[in-house]
């Protein structure tokens, strides 16, 4: 199933930092790449682009200004859209129904208002918890719910470096 999220909204340098975080935190978690729509920016792509060279992976980054065409065209060609807010159906609800589905999935966040538009267009609205959170925390539990806890298992491919796990020091190898 490929797993690509949608942020929507992006704003320049108001939002870099979280849209950057959103990023990482679709890769680390075993999405195929994050589409991101709003003002186009170079920067968080290539900050997210240096990280995939380092640490690995066949993750991409997509700017496209019009989220509406980017939505449209996952449902037309048999996608199905999570989109995680606040006001959706409880993820515990929700999760199986969402997991049982082999079909590609688009996972939109958004960072402004998100038009009404979307919560209409999504086969899901879902909601981790009901109370306003980030969208990364947000997207991480949605992620780790799905997939069941295998992001701690998954390997990147064409890493130059890799961290060890260690209870006590920062342990880096380098592969290349
Ligand atoms: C900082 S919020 C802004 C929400 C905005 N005020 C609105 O009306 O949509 C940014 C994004 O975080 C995500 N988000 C925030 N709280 C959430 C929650 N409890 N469950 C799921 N997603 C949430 C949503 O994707 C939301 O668009």
């Amino acid at each position: 199933m490929e797993l690509v999220v949608l942020r929507m909204g992006h704003r320049i340098h108001r939002d870099e930092r979280v849209t950057t975080h959103v990023c990482l935190t679709a890769r680390a978690f075993g999405c195929d790449g994050v589409i991101i729509s709003g003002q186009p920016d170079e920067g968080v792509k290539k900050s997210v682009e240096d990280v995939v060279r380092r640490f690995g992976g066949k993750f991409f980054v997509e700017i496209r200004q019009d989220w509406m065409n980017v939505v449209k065209s996952w449902l037309g060609s048999g996608g199905e859209v999570v989109h995680l807010t606040m006001y959706g159906l409880p993820l515990p609800s929700v999760i199986e129904e969402i997991r049982s589905s082999e079909k590609n999935k688009l996972i939109v966040v958004g960072s402004e208002k998100v038009p009404k538009k979307v919560y209409e267009m999504a086969t899901w609205n879902v909601s981790v918890t009901n109370q306003p959170i980030s969208e990364v925390a947000a997207l991480a539990v949605f992620l780790d719910w799905l997939q069941q806890h295998r992001e701690f298992y998954m390997e990147f491919e064409n890493a130059k470096i890799k961290v060890i796990p260690s209870a006590r020091e920062k342990k880096v190898v380098r592969l290349a």
